[in-house]
Formats: structure tokens, C-alpha cells, sequence
């Protein structure tokens, strides 16, 4: 229990469903929130779109090794469990969920969770054993939990899509939900590895976002060639000195396909660091 807010704090699987169990048992309604903690408002954004739906509200709070590659950020991930317990309970959650890893990794898993192709493009080709860590943990965690509904952030397009093919290869009996992506006042998506901006890098990171506008405003203005709209993202970053780009794509947004010509629901993606900093963000166009 967190003191501050009086928000159970479980740490373990038996407990938490059992926890979840007494809730069902009284014909309630189980969400999922699953989070790698240090939540803002975009997290809470999901919690409160769990609780204005579901009966009980579960935010899991895990740094999921995983889906870390050696090198990455998995030891100075920002972690603050009292902060997240009162931001989830100030949004609607009925509990908290945060496993130490060998309550979720008792043993060296040799069991792993691949969505084979979606793992391997855009941020798959930066970091190729991430997307295998996030499903194998999200299959996990809905394992244990079996919620009606989890909810996902548009920030995390790409594993939103592989979410959603996972679901649908396994038939798991639960609803995705895809929520938008919430911005500073400046358009800079957020994120808990926002923090990682120093005071002199905060500007130079709504370059994401204004290169994405770039990529929408030449589809609006009638562009059908993904080459060209690229080139019109790739350009505001380029003007961006402190940004060195990872990726920019124009896809399509069920199958994460690069199009000939662009048709339909589109989404355009960026990938760039900036400092230490390594930041995502995408948008949706429509074009017909
Ligand atoms: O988006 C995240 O924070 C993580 O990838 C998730 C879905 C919680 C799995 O660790």
C-alpha cells in the first residue's frame, strides 16, 4: 500500500491475481495499463481511459530487461515508484502492479514472444531484439492479468501495430486500445526519456515534430510519392544540427508497408538522437 495515496502496491503474481480474481468473481471489468513507470501525462491519459471503462484499473510499472540490448539504457532508466503510484492514482487506477525482475524472470526465460517481419523494420533494424522483449512481456503480463482491455500509447506506433498482430495471431481474448500521443504546449511528444534532454537540447527536440508536420503538410498538399514526402521530413531534421536522424518512413498504417504511391491511412515515422537522448515520433495523415 502507498502510503501517500493508499493505492495497493503489489509486487506479486499470486497476489495481484488474486487481487484481480475478487474483481471478476463480482462480474467487474479488469483494464491494463502496462507502463515502464516515470509516467506523465500521457500515461495517464491511459489510466484515465481504463477507468472511465473498467471496474478496476491495473498500471504495471515494469523496466522490462528484454527488451533492453546490451549498451542501451536499461540501468539509468528513470525509475520512481511513489511518483507513479500517486500519478495512477490520481488517474483513475485501482492498483499497482510492480514486479522486482525475478518475480516476473524466476528463471532464465528461454521462451520468447516473435512477431517475425514488424519486428525487424524501423526500430527493429536500430534495436533487433527489442520488439521480442515487449511482446514476450506484454504476452506475460496479459497472462497473468487476463484483462478485458489494455491500453497502448499511438506514441509507440510500430509496437501498437505488433501488439495488435500479436493478439490477433494468438486469439488473446482481449481488446487493444490504441490511445493518441499527448505533446508539450512546443509539440515535443512526451516521454520518460525526455528527461534524458539537457536545457540547451529541450528546443532542438520539437524538430520531430516539426518534421512530421513537413511530411503531413506535402501529403495534404498532394504528394503521392513516399520518396518525396521523406525527403520533406528528412529536410526539417537536417536543419536541426543537434539532431542526427535514425529513420524517417512514410508507411501505411495497419501493415507498416512503405506504398508505391501513397493511398489510405498513412503513417509517417521519425526516429532521431539528439545528445543522449534517443527520441520517436509519428504521425497519422490520411490521403485518398
Ligand atoms: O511502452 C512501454 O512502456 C513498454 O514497451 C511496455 C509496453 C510497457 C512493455 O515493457
Amino acid at each position: 500500500m502507498n502510503t501517500a495515496t493508499q493505492l495497493p502496491v503489489i509486487e506479486r503474481v499470486s497476489e495481484l491475481r488474486a487481487a484481480v480474481e475478487a474483481v471478476r468473481r463480482r462480474g467487474g471489468s479488469v483494464g491494463l495499463v502496462p507502463t515502464m513507470g516515470y509516467l506523465h501525462e500521457g500515461h495517464q491519459s491511459l489510466v484515465a481511459r481504463s477507468a472511465a471503462g473498467d471496474d478496476l484499473t491495473v498500471v504495471s510499472v515494469f523496466v522490462n530487461p528484454l527488451q533492453f540490448a546490451e549498451g542501451e539504457d536499461y540501468g539509468t532508466y528513470p525509475r520512481d515508484l511513489d511518483r507513479d503510484t500517486e500519478m495512477s492514482a490520481a488517474a483513475g487506477a485501482g492498483l499497482v502492479f510492480a514486479p522486482p525482475a525475478e518475480e516476473m524472470y524466476p528463471q532464465t526465460p528461454i521462451t520468447s514472444v516473435t512477431v517475425k517481419g514488424l519486428n525487424a523494420m524501423l526500430e527493429g533494424q536500430i534495436r533487433p531484439t527489442h520488439f521480442d522483449g515487449v511482446t514476450t512481456v506484454v504476452a506475460k503480463l496479459l497472462s497473468i492479468l487476463g484483462p478485458g482491455r489494455a491500453y497502448f500509447g499511438e506514441k509507440d506506433y510500430q509496437q501498437l501495430v505488433i501488439i495488435r498482430r500479436m493478439v490477433a495471431d494468438l486469439c488473446l481474448p482481449v481488446e487493444v486500445v490504441g490511445c493518441p500521443t499527448f505533446r508539450e504546449p512546443d509539440g515535443l511528444a512526451m516521454s520518460s526519456r525526455n528527461v534524458y534532454l539537457s536545457t540547451g537540447e529541450r528546443p532542438a527536440a520539437t524538430v520531430l515534430w516539426r518534421s512530421l508536420q513537413a511530411g503531413r503538410d506535402a501529403v495534404v498538399g498532394g504528394s503521392r510519392d513516399p520518396g518525396e514526402v521523406e525527403a520533406a521530413i528528412a529536410a526539417v531534421l537536417a536543419a536541426e544540427p543537434k539532431a542526427s536522424p535514425d529513420y524517417v518512413a512514410v508507411v501505411d498504417a495497419t501493415t507498416l508497408d512503405r506504398p508505391d504511391v501513397l493511398a489510405g491511412e498513412l503513417r509517417l515515422l521519425v526516429a532521431a538522437r539528439i545528445g543522449r537522448a534517443r527520441l520517436i515520433d509519428n504521425l497519422g495523415v490520411s490521403c485518398d
